[in-house]
């Protein structure tokens, strides 16, 4: 087994000795031999003890030139291999440097640094991609202004984009070749530069900012698809419309410039005023994209969007420093979606994500703050800690702080820091300051990993008017971290009263209570609230108002009343899930006992009240009738998990509930059917989403009238959303007549590499014992291309990541599969493949022999030769 190299720490942070103040590359693009050169004006940081040794960050590339203030730099005055140049002696003061280096755009599979994708040259540098590109002090505190000279063949790439405004641009006398310049003046780190070279196809808008100032906005596309980029440009006007309205925050540049390219590790990327985006979050429209799809496309454009100015004008110290950009900018965006959309739907789909990825992360061996202190490979951190919990804590701060208390907070934080590489030191005090709130115990949510549990336990007495709430919390230990300390909580909550509605109360003793937040601040808090007319039902945690497990006794009748009654939306929705869950869990243990599990009475009852209720909009009573997942399940159980068990339990309760619903299911059903024009708005797709989850629910008892609704509902379809719910709920229940409706979905789709991804992502999911030699045909299917991160992740990355029984195959023979084909790709994309095996997070829950069997697995990977640094982490940590 390979040994890491030693491990990067936050407390070994230092200013660099040298900085950057101008950068002027020129590229000479060629498919396999382009030449760059950079020329930089550097200068010694004049508070930093330094030896005269300069060293500029690479990773394989080859040095072809070097000049010191323009004259050839003598053989012994550096070193240079692929990953690091070397000035022996660098000068005292200002010099200018300039390096010529050669890179292979064609062969470069990592799709870090400059790439190939479908004949487009682009680049992708966050977190350390630009050192493949150049010699540099490739890190974020190191901020340059940027000229950009792109040459290529005309015919090769007839748009050439950078950062920046445009500059000057023309043919070269006498060649086949023109050339472009950018040129960004906002001072930025390396991993926000970017270029982009192609033959390209693109739509324009424009944007009038409210200063006055008038915004050329372009999406480029392969070209063909410019009417798929019409969703994602309005998108982007609603943005830039809202982050004025909301935070004060305005575009800079004359032009804003989005690049949909098919080749991308991530979902999409920042770069100053030249974005580039994964084509899965541009393209768009009816037939070939679902309402997820669209809602996806607005909220990652949003994102990006923000970035602009919690990112790019205000970025990072350094990478430990990842969550003050991405978790500040993740609640950025999900506000927007929940302005754009329904707040109370957001926020279900926003908690059922974050419990669904970033719960596991947090409590198992991957676990680490929303701020990590040490890292070895930094790709590796783009994590849901770092992002959804990151945007969970900042949501936190709002509560804590009140709307206007956080809004001034924000307000000083931009007038502060616009130009800096900054902190969560920073941010925070800048909250402080604004507000003159102590947030000295609220930080610990930044440096303490482990999903905290909160308990709760209530008591009425009757004679007295007063309820007792007694509010406990612990924060479990987590890789490094033994011992926790108690975290500052805002819990939002209410009182509900025999007649459903928020009771008030006189006084409250034992702790601080704000307007309808708890402030929850010690290891156990007993709070007494006097003057209560009535037992009431606690709600608790109302909006989710703080990542937290909280468990509360409390009856089935009480979280049927809450489902019933309560004012919070997403309490209503809680409490549903709570009483599936308790079902399910339940079932599943029955299940492993051999008996038959039975369905609650009352969790029926509030699943029909919720479907009955017209008042309630169709998107939420979609979400309160969806389970409880089997991935939910397991986390629940927390140890000896059989996934088996669990898929029984839960296919069981299904049919409880769709035969116990009767034919309400049908009806309603039939009420929803559309009048066949599509609107891709929250209101209609809230209806798709109902009558499509009835149709699964119906499903539920494959019966024949059942699987000839769901086939009639996927030959009549009009949109992508419809077709795909029907082929999925098929799929889900294994019908064989799945089969057929699957090729004749592919044949439709044939020349479409993103729909066919969803096709890829059905066939790996489907939970049947045939499924694994499926995927393994499919790795050869024409429709799959083993480079392409998007194709892997939906063939590979759904089996591994969403198919709970089959990847978890008593026999490990999904294991073994996961296991070599991350051998392979690894040679090929460290990135992609390292993010694949975050599946096994969370060996160590199954039961003794999958648990063997997984760690048979890992155990192997780790063995292997010349494993990249990317899978090389994420499999020492996973095993540790
Ligand atoms: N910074 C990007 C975002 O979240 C994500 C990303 C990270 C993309 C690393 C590429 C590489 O907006
Ligand atoms: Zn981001």
């Amino acid at each position: 087994m390979k040994t890491e190299a030693a491990p990067f720490r936050l407390e070994d942070y230092r200013a660099p000795a040298f900085t950057i103040d101008t950068v002027e590359l020129d590229f000479q693009l060629a498919p396999s031999a382009t030449r760059v050169t950079a020329r930089l004006a550097i200068r010694p940081n004049t508070d930093e003890a330094r030896s005269g040794r300069l060293e500029l960050a690479g990773d394989e590339i080859t040095l072809k030139g070097l000049k010191l203030d323009g004259a050839p730099l003598a053989q012994g005055r550096y070193t240079a291999t692929p990953s690091l140049l070397t000035l022996h002696d660098a000068p005292n003061g200002p010099f200018t440097l300039e390096i010529e280096t050669e890179v292979d755009p064609a062969a470069n599979t990592k799709l870090m640094g400059l790439y190939r994708t479908t004949g487009t040259y682009c680049t992708q540098c966050e977190a350390e991609g630009f050192r493949r590109i150049t010699y540099f002090l490739d890190r974020p505190d190191v901020l340059a202004v940027y000229t950009t000279r792109l040459e290529a063949a005309k015919a090769d790439a007839p748009i050439l984009l950078a950062n920046g405004n445009p500059g000057e641009s023309g043919d070269i006398a006498g060649t086949d070749r023109h050339f472009a310049i950018w040129h960004d003046p906002f001072p930025k780190p390396s991993y926000l530069f970017a270029m982009v070279a192609g033959d390209l196809g693109v739509i324009t808008d424009r944007f009038t900012t409210q200063s006055g100032r008038d915004v050329e906005l372009r999406i480029y596309c392969e070209h063909g698809k410019e009417a798929r980029c019409t969703y994602a440009m309005d998108a982007l006007k609603r943005s830039m419309k809202w982050d004025e309205e909301v935070f004060g925050l305005e575009y800079d540049l004359d032009i804003f410039v989005i690049v949909a390219v098919s080749d991308f590790n991530m979902g999409a990327m920042e770069n100053k005023g030249l974005n580039v985006f994964n084509d899965k979050y541009v393209l768009a429209d009816p037939d070939t994209a679902t309402d997820a799809d669209y809602a996806n496309v607005e909220g990652v454009i949003a994102h990006e969007y923000f970035h602009n100015w919690t990112g790019n004008r205000i970025t990072c110290r350094d990478w430990f420093q990842l969550c003050l950009k991405e978790g500040l900018t993740v609640f950025r965006d999900q506000e927007f979606s929940s302005d754009m959309r329904s707040r109370a739907v957001k926020r279900i789909a926003d908690v059922r994500t974050l419990q669904a990825r970033q719960f596991p992360e947090d409590g198992g061996p991957l676990a680490h703050p929303v701020r990590p202190e040490i890292y070895h490979e930094i790709s590796n951190f783009y994590t849901p800690t770092v992002y959804e919990k990151g945007a969970e804590v900042v949501r936190m701060l709002k509560s804590v702080l009140g709307p206007d208390g956080f809004r001034k907070g924000m307000d000083l934080y931009v007038r502060r820091h616009d130009g800096d590489a900054a902190t969560i030191e920073d941010f925070l005090a800048s909250f402080a300051d604004a507000t003159g709130t102590d947030l000295g115990q609220f930080k610990l949510w930044y440096s303490q990993a482990g999903t905290p549990q909160v308990s709760a336990h209530g008591s009425y007495d009757e004679a007295a008017r007063s309820y007792r709430l007694t509010l406990t919390q612990s924060t479990p230990a987590t890789p490094g971290q033994s011992r926790k300390q108690p975290m500052h909580m805002p819990i939002r909550f209410g009182l509900i009263g025999p007649n459903g509605e928020d009771m008030a109360f006189d006084a409250v003793r034992g702790g601080r209570v704000e307007g309808d937040v708890i402030h929850l601040t010690e290891a156990s808090q007993t709070l007494v609230f006097e003057g209560v007319g009535a037992r009431p039902v606690p709600s608790l945690l109302r909006g989710f108002s703080a990542p937290v497990r909280l468990a509360i006794d409390i009856s089935a009748s009480d979280l049927l009343f809450q489902v019933r009654t309560d004012a919070d939306p997403f309490n209503r929705w809680q409490a549903a899930q709570t009483l599936a869950m308790r079902n399910l869990v339940a079932g599943t243990h029955e299940q492993i006992a051999g008996r038959t599990p039975k369905a609650e009475p009352a969790l029926i009852d509030a699943l029909g009240s919720v479907l009955d209720n017209e008042a309630l909009e169709p998107a939420f009573r979609a979400q309160v009738l969806q389970l409880p997942s089997e991935a939910d399940i397991a986390r629940e159980l927390g140890e000896d998990v059989d996934p088996d068990a669990i898929a029984t339990a839960r296919r069981e309760l299904r049919l409880a509930i769709s035969t116990g619903l009767g034919d309400r299911l049908s009806r309603h059903y039939e009420a929803l059917s559309g009048d066949g024009s599509f609107h891709p708005d929250a209101a209609s797709a809230g209806r798709r989403a109902l009558r499509n989850t009835l149709l699964d629910l119906l499903l539920a008892r494959r019966t024949p009238a059942a699987t000839a609704a769901a086939l009639r509902h996927f030959e009549t379809a009009d949109n992508m959303t419809d077709r795909l719910a029907a082929l999925s709920a098929m799929t889900q229940a294994a019908l064989p007549e799945r089969r057929a409706a699957l090729d004749a979905f592919h044949a439709r789709y044939a020349d479409d590499a993103l729909v066919l991804d969803k096709w890829l992502a059905l066939e790996a999911t489907a939970p049947a014992a045939e499924t694994l030699d499926r995927v393994k045909a499919l790795l050869k299917h024409p429709s799959y291309s083993p480079n392409n991160p998007n194709r892997v992740r939906a063939l590979v990355g759904s089996f591994a990541g969403a198919n709970q029984t089959q990847f978890n195959r008593k026999d490990g023979a999904g294991y073994d599969f996961l296991a070599d084909f991350a051998l392979d790709l690894d040679k090929r994309n460290p990135q992609t493949t390292a993010r694949l095996l975050v599946s096994f997070r969370s060996w160590r829950a199954l039961e003794p022999v999958r648990r063997a069997r997984a760690e048979a697995a890992l155990r192997r990977i780790a063995a292997a030769e010349n494993l990249s640094p990317d899978t090389l982490d994420i499999v020492t940590r996973t095993l540790a």
